[in-house]
Parts: C-alpha cells; structure tokens; sequence
C-alpha cells in the first residue's frame, strides 16, 4: 500500500472588498440574481454569474419543484445556459453567492458536488481552467483556480 495525499491550493479573502474590482462586479451580479431564485421549498437562494472569454455574463438560480429533484442548483442552470447560447466561447470564471432565509450565511458555501462534476466538464471541454469564488450571504470569499481544485480524482471523458 502506497498513500496518496491530495493537495489543493485555494487562497480565502476576509470580505468581498479584498477581491479585485471585476469580481466585486460578478459576485454584485451573482447576489442580484440570486434573487430571483425559486426556492420555496428550502429558503436557500444561490446566485451564480459566469463571464465569458467574450466579456459577456450568463447568470443563473436555483429553481426548485415540488417533485424535489426536478430542481435545478444555481450554478448547473448558469453553466447549461451558458453551453446552450455560448457553446463555443470560452468559461473564464463563476462567482456564487448564497442566501438563506432561515439564518444568516456568514461562511462560504462551495458548490454542491453534482454542480462541481457539471463545472469541471466544461474546464475539460475547453481545455482551459474555471476560476471560481464563492461565498455566503456575506463574510469571506473563497476563490480556487480552477473547479479541479475542488474536485479531485475527477471522472471525465478520459475513462470513456
Ligand atoms: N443549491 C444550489 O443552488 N447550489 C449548490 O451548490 C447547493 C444547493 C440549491 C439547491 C436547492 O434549491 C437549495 O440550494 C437547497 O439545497
């Protein structure tokens, strides 16, 4: 036996005032349409906003419903309009914020592991690396380079 370490780098910002400039605007983007999300089921709102290689940004929400896992995360509903209208232009970085309604979301929420493993196929479809940064209502800001980091030991295309 032989142990294998897995190590991720991923760099924690105390506010969203430590982030640059351009991704105060995304994360502003992501909180705004995180309104938008149709969550009466858990009082959970997640906001996603992704920029595009062509400087454009497709947001998206939660959507929920009442047959629980026809709902849709936030950051699969950006990701697939982004490959539905976008297809061949390039991902450059997704900002998510979350809310909920019960408590205040101080900590940082990371995408759900289906989001992540729907993430990382578009990082392995343009060959280039997702940067991403999440956090919660408000507090600090968690920002890996790449959705790998967060997914290590990935299934992709390579096995099939
Ligand atoms: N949710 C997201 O939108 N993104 C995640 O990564 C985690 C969970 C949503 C799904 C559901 O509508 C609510 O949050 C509670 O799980």
């Amino acid at each position: 036996m032989k142990p294998l370490t897995i190590t991720s780098r991923l760099e924690v910002y105390e506010t969203i005032e430590e982030v640059p400039e351009a991704i105060q605007e995304l994360m502003e983007k992501a909180a705004k349409v995180r309104d938008n999300a149709y969550a009466p089921y858990s009082n959970f709102k997640v906001g996603a906003a992704i920029l595009l290689a062509n400087g454009e940004v497709v947001l998206g929400s939660n959507q929920e419903n009442a047959s629980y896992p026809s709902g849709l995360c936030a950051e699969r509903t950006a990701i697939y309009a982004a490959g539905a209208t976008h297809p061949d232009v390039d991902v450059l970085q997704i900002a998510i914020t979350a809310r909920s309604l019960k408590h205040q979301l101080l900590s940082p929420v990371p995408p759900c592991g289906a989001c992540r493993q729907a993430l990382v196929e578009y990082e392995v479809k343009q060959d280039k690396p997702i940067e991403i940064y999440f956090m919660g209502e408000s507090g600090k800001v968690v920002k890996a380079d790449s959705i790998g980091d967060l997914l290590p030991l990935v299934f992709d295309n390579s096995w099939l």
